[in-house]
């Protein structure tokens, strides 16, 4: 995890051109224009200054038409051009390519973490990928993986008891709201292969910076390969042995909040509450505001709603690690 954005300079979308353009163009103009006006007062504030200028040498202009026609026309213009690159790059992020064409992929983001559920296998498996932001490797454990030169389209939506997010790709140069009880859609096409950062850019709540994820191109065949393979990510071995209560740990997201020792994240690490009974732990996980530990906040966890199967087999690998 380095301090620049992964992949930011590159062009590594279909949109990049668009919007490097855009965003030049707009750059430039804002500056002319703020030039024309800050240029001009700072001038005739100095030359007009209050020693220079008696009351009685100021002639009593009414107006000056060709001026006032000129000072109207040029901005006007140069708005027009502003809207014309806005409109016509807005139009390419939204339009969206038809599904026949494309790949989805469905996207929930909640506090705080991004899962990614894929179509399908052809065997019939779904993938689902949990991604967080370990905070004590400083390092996205898990992305969205994608084939290069396709259409990606994500369906995106938020938990009814979550906030609002954002799904952001700088590198992609698209950005798109993730909205509670709302479906919000956004695509790319990257043409690179290569490790693209995903912020969250909506502010919400403890850990919205470290709602971090990434996006994975890969070449058409690797991803393939993975893609018809039950393996979880494509670097991660098949069937590499785990819990069932790490799986829990890890699908849900428990990591981006509690360490597995006794490191305080977002919440307590795990390690200081092994000596709890396990109806406490069960209490902890389904309704977390009931017994907060000391130091810490209630509304900040929201409640999960699991099985209790999956609940015991959680609090068995938060007390034994296994
Ligand atoms: Cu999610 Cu900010």
């Amino acid at each position: 995890m380095s301090n620049k954005l992964e992949g930011f300079s590159n062009h590594a979308s279909t949109f990049n051109a668009d919007m490097d353009t855009a965003f030049a163009i707009h750059f430039g103009l804002s500056t002319l224009l703020i030039l024309s006006v800050v240029g001009p007062m700072i001038y005739f504030a100095w030359k007009y200054r209050a020693d220079k200028v008696k009351n009685e040498d100021i002639g009593n202009l009414t107006h000056h038409t060709l001026l006032e026609v000129l000072w109207t026309g040029i901005p006007v213009a140069i708005m027009m051009v502003f809207f014309y690159y806005g409109n016509t790059t807005m139009e390419v992020f939204r339009t969206i390519p038809p599904e026949s064409q494309s790949m989805v992929v469905h996207v929930e983001g909640s506090k705080w973490k991004w899962k990614y559920e894929y179509e399908e296998n052809k065997n019939g498996y779904v993938h689902k990928i949990t991604s967080i932001f370990d905070q004590k490797d400083r390092d996205v454990k898990r992305g969205l993986y994608v084939p290069k030169d396709t259409n990606i389209i994500l369906k995106m939506t938020s938990p009814l008891n979550d906030v609002i997010h954002s799904y952001y790709i700088p590198a992609f140069r698209t950005k798109e709201d993730v909205v509670p009880g709302r479906t919000t859609k956004l695509w790319f096409n990257a043409g690179k292969v290569g490790t693209y950062d995903v912020e969250c850019a909506e502010y919400c709540g403890t850990a919205h910076s470290y709602m971090l994820s990434k996006i994975v191109v890969m070449e058409k065949a690797d991803y393939e390969a993975w893609f018809n393979s039950e393996k979880k990510t494509p670097n991660e071995k098949a069937g590499a042995a785990v819990s069932k209560g790490q799986g829990l740990y890890e699908d849900n997201g428990c990591a981006g909040c509690h360490s597995m020792d006794d490191s305080t994240l977002v919440g307590p690490g795990l390690h200081t509450v092994t000596n709890k009974d396990a109806a406490y732990l069960k209490d902890a996980i389904v309704n977390p505001d009931k017994d907060v530990p000391e130091g810490f906040y209630p509304g900040v966890m929201p409640p999960f709603a699991l099985p209790d199967a999956d609940v015991a087999a959680l609090v068995d690998y938060i007390k034994t690690g296994k």
